[in-house]
This record gives structure tokens, sequence and C-alpha cells, in this order.
């Protein structure tokens, strides 16, 4: 099976691209990075990709006069690069249907909570604000829904009675270092699909709704 070409788009520090950088190096993805996007000049993730030998690509939304424009960039220079898969790591800006399309059933993100509940922003406090007892994260295909489209895997977590917003996140964090690259290595082993009728298959199997729960010990 032919390696798979990665493309990872950032808007910060890039943990998650980390993860992914560590698990190719460690031999367990068929596929490399071929290409790091960034939104925004000077973050900690392009740092990550030079240190790696990965070529960086800096396109700041700024300087274009709407979405689809700046949209229409990033494909040209992403699609120089032939994309079998898009990886959204904290990428921090909303994408048009026209991007999204163009990429469909070949974009991962990555969402800090047990999707389809907190959507958004500061997903950590809400989860303790509402009183729930589980927080988590979960690796999903891109749809033109944001945070909305089918789950892949999903990693729950327990809150604790002195949980902060910062101490909850940190775990979370940490969980999403081990499901980004897990759905990662599936994908780019053919083993997890986004198919036809929007569902997420893993090898022979629809999954649920919720997505392969990744239990921790
Ligand atoms: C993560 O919390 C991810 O869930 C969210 O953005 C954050 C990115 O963190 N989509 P990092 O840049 O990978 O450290």
């Amino acid at each position: 099976m032919a390696e798979k070409r990665i493309v990872v788009m950032i808007s910060g520090s890039g943990s998650n691209l980390q993860a992914i950088i560590d698990a190719i190096a460690g031999g367990h993805i068929n596929g490399r990075i071929a290409a790091v996007l960034s939104n925004k000049a000077g973050v900690f993730g392009l740092e990550r990709a030079e240190k790696a030998g990965i070529p960086q690509i800096v396109i700041d939304h700024k300087g274009f006069e709407d979405r689809e424009s700046f949209d229409a960039a990033m494909i040209e220079a992403m699609d120089a690069y032939q994309p079998d898969l898009i990886v959204m790591a904290g990428f921090m800006r909303i994408l048009s249907a026209k991007f999204i399309q163009h990429y469909q059933g070949r974009m991962l993100n990555i969402h800090p909570s047990l999707l389809p509940k907190y959507k958004g922003l500061n997903t950590h406090q809400r989860a303790i604000e509402a009183g729930d007892k589980q927080h988590g994260c979960t690796v999903h295909f891109v749809t033109e829904e944001l945070d909305g489209g089918p789950l892949a895997i999903q990693a729950p977590i327990d809150i604790l009675a002195d949980d902060t917003a910062d101490s909850l996140q940190q775990r979370v964090h940490s969980a999403e270092h081990k499901i980004y690259p897990l759905a990662v290595e599936w994908f780019c082993a053919d083993r997890l699909q986004h198919t036809a009728s929007g569902q997420v298959q893993l090898d022979d199997s629809i999954l649920p709704s919720e997505g392969y729960q990744f239990i921790q010990e």
C-alpha cells in the first residue's frame, strides 16, 4: 500500500502535530507529513515542523478580502503536495463549504469535548459548569456543519471533584495525543473511512454514532 501524504493545518502550538510526527517517527503510520500549513506566522507548531524537516506554508487570512479567496489560496498551496489526508490540529478558522467539499472524506479534526456535546469554544469550563461526570475529546471527519461531522474516535475522561478548566484541559490534551495519531494510523492503513452514506467505517464495521470508544487505563 502506498504511503499516504498528509497535510496538517495548525494555528498554534501544534502539540497534536507533534504527537503525529512522533507516531510517524515511531513507525506506526503508513504516511508522511508532506507539509504543515499555518494561518499565523511565528507559531510554535511551525518550529516543530521545521525541526522535523517538514515544509511549512504560511497563509495569513488577514491578507485576503474574504473567506472564499483565503480558502482558495490554501487549496492551491496544499494541493501542490497532493494530499491524501488533511489533518486539522488546532486550526482556528472556519472553512467555507467549497473548501470542505474539496477535501470531503479525507479531512479529520480533533475537538476537545465528547461531541455532539460542547461544539465551539471553552468546552472544559462548560462541562464543569454543567456538572458533567465525564468530558473528553473526539476525532471526527469534517463536514460543513461546524464540529458536526461523523465521529471516528472518542476518549472519555472522568471529571474530578477538584478539577479546574486548566487541570481538565491538561488531561484531555494528553488523551488527544493518543487518539489523533491512532485515527491517522487507521486512515493511512485504509482501515478508517468516511462512507458515501456519511457514516464512519472501521475495518468491516460501521461505527456507532459516538465513534470508537478509546478507554484509557
Ligand atoms: C486542541 O485542544 C484541539 O482539540 C483543538 O485545538 C487544540 C490544539 O492544540 N482543536 P495543539 O495546537 O495541538 O497543542
